[in-house]
């Protein structure tokens, strides 16, 4: 699909984000763990989530699904042998937690996905997963490391271990404490820098026997008795997706938008920040916590002018799904904004640091390629250009926000993507 996107006039109202897709995967698989039954409200409604209600059907939940909801029936922690592949389409979420619930769960089953999904590194979830006892191989990926399709065969039982992950992950250390949970002893989880922390908030809120200590290592125990979820979840806005219209508003003459009930998780929150570096007239009021997660109203208007700022290593978790976005925005910063340490950004649906350098140099941006990051001058004058998600879901929606204020017509190839999230 190819969408033209012209200048915009100004870009008003008040809205919600759709549900988190972090939250709402993580929403899905524990109520798909349990015992009963849970109504999940607002949850993402992008074709990932959609993958993971798929694969946790095939493992024997009941989940009916409905515009913007889910009823799961759990499993009470058996999960079925499922009798075919399971799709993970496009979605490395689905694809790592739900292969520490299949090596929890003791089932022998086959993960696959798309061919974007294929080139994604496997290794770290397959190698620290047979650590615990896990009879898991991936196919020999080009760069040498384990990649889709992925096969477990039914294993004996796991047993705890501490794992120090190479890189700050929250899939990584998703899949690691979800089979932990299945586990004879205790499963540690240490990472070199905080990634979200959905799956932790939501497991303590359920009871599990989570514990963090104060340098932030995560132990997690065998919960005692089945696992319970209450009857209703109700999934905060996404951050990620409140961004795109957050920088409309900003970057659009006359504009002003209120968005209702976004999830500002501090794990989640590294965009709104750098914002505020920026000089950008955002406002947040703090709202109802939902799910255990801490939400805000977000009003955001026109920028006069927004300043470049640099974006250090250890700030990336925070807002690593935003660098694309936030690149769209340092094109009208004045000054250099420096973003480093991002070269997990190349491990993504797609290479985003040169789909993102390709597309901005294409629009007429100063931007510079790094090993890890981009430099981005501004501000500049934006000429609309034709831009290739290539598959990525983020490119797609942040090309489609250049286009607003770019001089012609920007048309965006491949936009259906953005159906993975939005
Ligand atoms: C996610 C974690 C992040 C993020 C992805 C969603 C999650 O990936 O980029 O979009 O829901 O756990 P990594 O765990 O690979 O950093």
């Amino acid at each position: 699909m190819r969408v033209r996107v012209v200048r915009a006039r100004h870009f008003k109202g008040r809205t919600s984000a759709p549900g988190d897709k972090s939250i709402s995967h993580r929403a899905l698989i524990l109520a798909a763990l349990s015992n009963g039954t849970c109504q999940i409200e607002n949850l993402a409604p992008g074709a990932d989530v959609g993958s993971t209600a798929n694969c946790l059907v095939r493992l024997g939940a009941g989940i009916e699904m409905r515009a913007g909801a889910a009823t799961v029936q759990g499993t009470g922690g058996s999960l079925g042998r499922p009798t075919e592949v399971l799709d993970c389409g496009n979605s490395g979420t689905t694809m790592r937690l739900l292969s520490g619930v299949i090596a929890g769960g003791q089932v022998e089953a086959i993960l696959d996905g798309d061919s974007s999904l294929r080139r994604r590194p496997m290794s770290r979830i397959l190698e620290p997963l047979r650590q615990m006892g896990t009879q898991a191989i991936g196919r020999s990926g080009q760069a040498g490391g384990e990649t889709a399709p992925l096969q477990f065969w039914r294993s004996r039982g796991l047993v705890g271990r501490t794992h120090q992950l190479p890189i700050a992950s929250a899939q990584v250390k998703g899949c690691l404490l979800l089979a932990g949970m299945s586990a004879e002893g205790e499963t540690i989880v240490r990472e070199p820098a905080q990634s979200r922390d959905h799956t932790e908030r939501m497991l303590k809120a359920f009871g599990a026997p989570l514990h963090i200590s104060e340098d932030g290592a995560i132990a997690i125990r065998r919960p005692d008795k089945p696992f319970v979820v209450p009857g209703r979840l109700d999934v905060p806005g996404d951050p990620s997706s409140a961004a795109f219209l957050v920088a409309a508003a900003l970057l659009v003459p006359g504009s002003e938008v209120t968005i209702d009930r976004v999830d500002v998780n501090p794990t989640r929150s590294g965009f709104f920040e750098a914002l505020r570096r920026m000089g950008a007239p955002v406002e947040m009021d703090s709202e109802d916590a939902h799910a255990g997660e801490p939400t805000a109203r977000i009003v955001a208007r026109s920028a006069s002018e927004l300043r470049a700022t640099e974006i250090e290593p250890k700030e990336i978790p925070a807002l690593i799904d935003e660098v694309p976005i936030l690149s769209i925005l340092a094109t009208q910063a004045s000054g250099t904004t420096v973003i480093r340490g991002a070269g997990e950004l190349r491990l993504k649906e797609s290479d985003r640091l040169t789909q993102i350098a390709t597309g901005l140099r294409a629009m007429g941006a100063d931007v510079r390629e790094l090993a890890d990051g981009l430099e981005i001058t501004g501000p500049s004058n934006l000429a609309g250009a034709t831009i290739d998600s290539q598959g990525d879901h983020r490119i797609a929606m942040s090309f489609a926000i250049a286009g607003l204020i770019a001089d012609g017509e920007t048309q965006i190839e491949n936009a259906q993507w953005a159906d993975i999230s939005f």
